[in-house]
This record gives C-alpha cells, sequence and structure tokens, in this order.
C-alpha cells in the first residue's frame, strides 16, 4: 500500500506508517531534487500535499542522509494530522535516538534543534541529555576496545511474552554437554581477537537455570579471558529468573571475580506472573534478591511496562517497590511483542497510552529515589512506541550496556544465536558476524565457525 520513486526509502517510509495504530489504505510518495531544494509529495487515501525543504549538501551521504529525514518527518506530520495522534519519538525512526545525538555533537551541534524538528517530545529530548551526560566517563570511541560476551541460550521454562531464542532446558539437555565443549573451545580461541577488554557478560537465556559444575566450566573457560586480558574489569552474569537462584551458585561466582548479577521479577504482581507463565513468584523474587545481596554484587533488575493488561497503578508499584531495593541498576523495557513469543497470538493490540504513563511515572518514581537514565534502546513493535531505559546510582553503570547501545566497540561473542561486532571508529563502519542460531547446527560448525570468527576479527 505504499509506493515511492524513491527507493532508498520505502522501508523507513513503511518504519513511519507503522508507527501508527490506524494504517492508510494507500500512500503514494514522489521525490525531487532541484538546485538544492528537496520536493516530497504525497498522496494518502487520495488527499495530496506537497513538501518543500532546503539544505546544503556536501556529498551524496549527506544528501539520502537529508532527504530521509525530509521525508519521514513529511509522513509523519501527515499521518499524525490525519489520525490525530503523535508519537514519544516524533518521525524517529531506525536509528537509536542517543546514536543520532552523538553524531550530532560529534560534528559540533547541539542535538536538540534535530530532535524537536523530528517532532520528539520536550521530555524524551531531555531523556537523551541526561543520558549523554551520565555516559560520560564511560563513552569511549576507540578502536580496539573490546566487550565479550558468552552465550547459554538454555531457559527453566519459555515465558509467554519472550521471542529470545531459547529453550526450556529440559528439553535441550541432551546438547548441553557437546554445547559447553563447543564454548569452551570457542572461548579460547577467541582470545586472540580480544583488545583493550572492558568488561564481559554471561547472558542468555537463563545462565542460572544450569547447574552448578555445568556453570562452574562456563566461568572456568570465560576466566581464561578476563584474567589475561583486564582481570579486574566488569563481569556480568545475566542469572536471570529468581526460582533457579541458590546459594550455592552464588558463591561459585563470587569466587570467580563476577561483579554484577541481574535478577529479575519483570512485575511485582503474582497474577501477572501466573499469566506470562514466569513460573515464580514476588516471594521468590525478594528470596533470591536477599540472597544474593549478601555476596556484595552490583545488583540490575529488569521490569517491563505494559505487561499482560496490567493497570499503570500496578506497574507504578512495581517501579516504587523496585526502587525500594536501592539496587545499583533498574532496567524498565516496554513490552514488545514479536513473532515466537507465545502472547503475540493471544494480543491484539496494545494500549500505547497506558504505557507512556507507564514510562513517564517510572522516570518520576527512578530520578526522585536517586536513580539517573545511563542508556536506553526502541525496538519496532515496541508498545506504544516507547523505549527500553536503563537506570543505575551514581557510578554504577554497566559499561557492557553503555557499549553495546552506543556501538562504539568491538564485541567478541561466543556461542549459539551470539552476534560479533566489529567497529571501527575513524571510518564508522560497524560490521556483524552472526553464529548459527540453533544449538544442533552451531555443535555441528562450530570449528568452521572458530575460523571464520578469527578471520572477521583480523
Ligand atoms: C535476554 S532477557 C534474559 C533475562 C532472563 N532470562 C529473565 O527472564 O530473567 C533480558 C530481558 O529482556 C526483557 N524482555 C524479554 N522479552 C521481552 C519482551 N517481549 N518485551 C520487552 N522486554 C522483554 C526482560 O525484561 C528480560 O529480563
Ligand atoms: S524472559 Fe528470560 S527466562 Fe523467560 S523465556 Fe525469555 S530469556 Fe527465558
Amino acid at each position: 500500500m505504499l509506493t515511492t520513486d524513491c527507493a532508498f526509502l520505502e522501508n523507513e517510509l513503511m518504519d513511519v506508517v507503522r508507527l501508527f495504530r490506524q494504517r492508510p489504505q494507500s500512500v503514494l510518495h514522489s521525490f525531487r531534487y532541484e538546485n538544492g531544494v528537496f520536493y516530497n509529495d504525497f498522496t494518502v487515501d487520495g488527499e495530496s500535499r506537497s513538501f518543500l525543504d532546503q539544505a546544503e549538501i556536501q556529498n551524496e551521504l549527506e544528501y539520502k542522509r537529508q532527504e530521509r529525514r525530509f521525508a519521514k518527518l513529511a509522513l509523519y506530520e501527515l499521518l499524525s494530522d490525519k489520525f490525530k495522534e503523535t508519537m514519544p519519538w516524533g518521525a524517529l525512526t531506525g536509528i537509536r535516538p542517543t546514536k543520532l545525538a552523538y553524531m550530532e555533537l560529534e560534528s559540533g551541534n547541539d542535538f536538540r534543534p534535530l530532535f524537536e524538528k523530528m517532532r520528539v517530545k520536550k521530555d524524551n529530548i531531555e531523556l537523551v541529555a541526561r543520558i549523554v551526560e551520565s555516559q560520560k566517563g564511560i563513552y569511549e570511541k576507540r578502536d580496539g576496545n573490546t566487550d565479550f560476551f558468552v552465550s547459554l541460550p538454555f531457559c527453566p521454562t519459555k515465558c509467554a511474552y519472550c521471542s529470545f531464542i531459547t529453550a526450556p532446558i529440559d528439553k535441550t539437555r541432551a546438547f548441553l554437554e557437546p554445547y559447553l565443549a563447543c564454548l569452551e573451545k570457542e572461548i579460547a580461541a577467541a582470545k586472540e581477537s580480544v583488545g583493550n577488554l572492558r568488561s564481559v557478560y554471561i547472558g542468555g537465556g537463563t545462565p542460572f537455570a544450569l547447574d552448578v559444575p555445568e556453570l562452574e566450566r562456563v566461568l572456568k573457560a570465560t576466566a581464561f579471558i578476563r584474567e589475561s586480558c583486564n582481570p579486574t574489569c566488569e563481569y556480568t552474569v545475566e542469572a536471570g529468573r529468581p526460582d533457579v537462584f541458590s546459594e550455592e551458585k552464588l558463591r561459585l561466582l563470587k569466587d570467580y571475580g563476577v561483579t554484577r548479577i541481574c535478577i529479575n521479577p519483570q512485575t511485582f504482581s503474582d497474577a501477572t506472573l501466573a499469566t506470562i507463565g514466569r513460573k515464580h513468584t514476588v516471594a521468590d523474587f525478594y528470596r533470591a534478591y536477599e540472597m544474593t545481596d549478601k555476596y556484595d554484587f552490583s545488583i540490575n533488575i529488569d521490569l517491563i511496562a505494559g505487561l499482560a493488561g496490567e493497570r499503570v497503578e500496578t506497574f507504578q508499584k512495581g517501579v516504587s517497590l523496585a526502587a525500594k531495593l536501592q539496587a545499583d541498576n533498574v532496567t524498565v523495557h516496554c513490552l514488545c511483542l514479536k513473532s515466537g513469543a507465545k502472547l503475540k497470538e493471544e494480543t491484539n493490540y496494545l494500549e500505547g497510552e497506558f504505557i507512556s504513563d507507564m514510562v513517564g511515572s517510572s522516570r518520576e518514581i527512578l530520578s526522585s529515589s536517586g536513580y539517573v537514565p545511563y542508556y536506553m534502546y526502541r525496538q519496532k513493535y515496541q508498545a506504544g512506541n516507547n523505549e527500553n531505559v536503563g537506570w543505575t546510582k551514581e557510578n554504577k553503570a554497566c559499561v557492557y550496556n553503555v557499549d553495546v547501545m552506543e556501538e562504539t566497540t568491538d564485541n567478541v561473542a561466543v556461542g549459539a544465536n551470539a552476534v560479533s561486532k566489529r567497529v571501527r571508529n575513524k571510518t564508522n563502519l560497524i560490521t556483524r558476524f552472526a553464529s548459527q542460531k540453533d544449538l544442533k547446527t552451531y555443535i555441528e560448525n562450530v570449528d568452521t565457525l572458530i575460523a571464520k570468527k578469527r578471520k572477521f576479527f583480523l
């Protein structure tokens, strides 16, 4: 239903259309550029409007960038008028807001005028400014900086909203032993690709779905990288669901020098937990939290706004309870239903305004409880077109999250469904290397994978 004579814009214009709950029947777009003027003509459901913008252009890249902005903004304004709806991030799609802000700042401009022009709401412009401020001292564009990621795509059971490629461990146990052997091989081989190591992250899935001896194999192999590259760097284990926590696992993590742990309630409502199939209670979360707190790790708590018909008050209460614990980090996600999530088939439409209210109240509660926002990202299909925000106590920001979101750092990632990243800051070139997604194919191809990845990082 969208036709444009400007091929490089087709997907991006569709992204703008998808922002809106209501959809036009047809969008026709034509573009021409003459003597420094960008002409964008749109016909939406039979109604035509023309837009005319001027900009100084130095090269082809700049020309495309400007046209992208003008055309998206024009279509956004048209649809916003037609459907009487505005979006929290205006016409911004397809680029992380903080990345765009840094691009502007690094060209010597304040980023605010561009954000205002793209109709980003004031509180979101403020959010980006606060994030850039709290990343000072962490954000670093230096080639060779590296983060190390180990993927453990196993979970106790599958949660209904989740589309991550992970599998219940009782169904994949047969793959676990060979998987761990492959990880050991990959980790040993990866050392030569690691430059200036800034952080290590063992994620999932749910790393604590593994039993103690299995977990110890992963920690032992990872210790080789950390100890030989940077023995004091940040070291996170995304332990995960509270129902699989034990003293023995926590002690093991402490023995191997882990510094940061994620314990994720997602919500503080037992009714919601039951609906989303998390198979644990709020009391289980508190038990896991108290158990962990004794070991003096930095703790992160994940929450999700928009779960299973939760009201704004239920969510607010959850954020207040999370803030009361005064964990070092709290991450507020907005529900994002992709294919693969069981809930996707059962949910038609999410109340965007509710989610925006939830997000707004999480900002107030966390700000007044001593937290600052330190990273953010948006995803397609995110409820209410909002964003995920990581909050931190002062000087406790997670380096790994900042590096990954701002894409300033190489990511050497091992395991199935791990995506390695090579960043060349001087030329702004980012290349990715994805491992096989499914366990069996990963295990069968690990030797070739190691060879290819070594080449990728050469
Ligand atoms: C890679 S998951 C792993 C966390 C861990 N397995 C757990 O569930 O506790 C990281 C986080 O992503 C968030 N998440 C997962 N599915 C989501 C969804 N559909 N929408 C929004 N956030 C989601 C959750 O907050 C989760 O804690
Ligand atoms: S939310 Fe976490 S525990 Fe649940 S299925 Fe996804 S990765 Fe696994």
